[in-house]
């Protein structure tokens, strides 16, 4: 199957990249991408009809997957831009974009002892409003996330890592049954 990992930060000590960094072998029998969401240009209509390529490729990446996985950090309360402006562009045409029945699930960290619930709850609001699948569990979040790394932005914390892999093997069995539902 193919999935597809979606940051919310892109700067070079992101740790939301490196979260995902550490996902990878998670996800050894399955394909993945991360797309750069940060290169993407703000949705506007004027140009959805006409779509710029890189849209057109995001779109194809997201059509071609069997589950997408959000990776975030709260920012004042709610999601990044970079991520909502991806949202949108593939939340269209409403109620029957690639989001539809989409198997979706979500990983939110912040240095607070809060874990970005705020924006684990908003993106799982707005991933309603396209019909995804969303993958119900155990919340992760991951609170303190400054201590959890080594200097080379590798997870040390066993814990977490415990958590992250229960969390993904969840996931690609809740994305690999949505599938088989598909498929009768
Ligand atoms: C613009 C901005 C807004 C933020 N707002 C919040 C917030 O509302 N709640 C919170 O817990 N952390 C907030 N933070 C802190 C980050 O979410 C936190 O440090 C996170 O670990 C950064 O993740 P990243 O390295 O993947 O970018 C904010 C950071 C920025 C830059």
């Amino acid at each position: 199957m193919q999935f597809i990992l979606l940051s919310g930060s892109f700067h070079s000590n992101s740790r939301s990249l490196a979260i995902i960094e550490a996902l990878k072998p998670f996800f050894d029998e399955h394909t993945i991408k991360v797309p750069q969401l940060n290169e993407l240009p703000i949705y506007c209509e004027d140009i959805a009809s006409d779509k710029p390529t890189i849209i057109g490729d995001f779109l194809s990446e997201l059509e071609a997957a069997h589950g997408i996985l959000f990776c975030t950090p709260e920012y004042n309360h709610s999601i990044p831009a970079v991520l909502k402006n991806a949202i949108d562009w593939a939340s269209r045409p409403a109620f029957n974009s690639v989001l539809k029945n989409m198997p979706v699930s979500f990983i939110t960290q912040a240095a607070s002892p809060v874990g970005g619930a705020r924006a684990q709850a908003h993106l799982k609001l707005i991933l309603d409003s396209t019909l995804a699948d969303i993958h119900i569990c155990h919340e992760m979040m991951i609170t303190g996330v400054d201590k959890i790394f080594d200097q080379e932005m590798t997870i040390t914390d066993q814990n977490v890592v415990r958590r992250l892999e229960r969390h993904v093997e969840g996931f690609i069995k809740f994305s690999e049954e949505r599938f088989k539902r598909t498929d009768t």
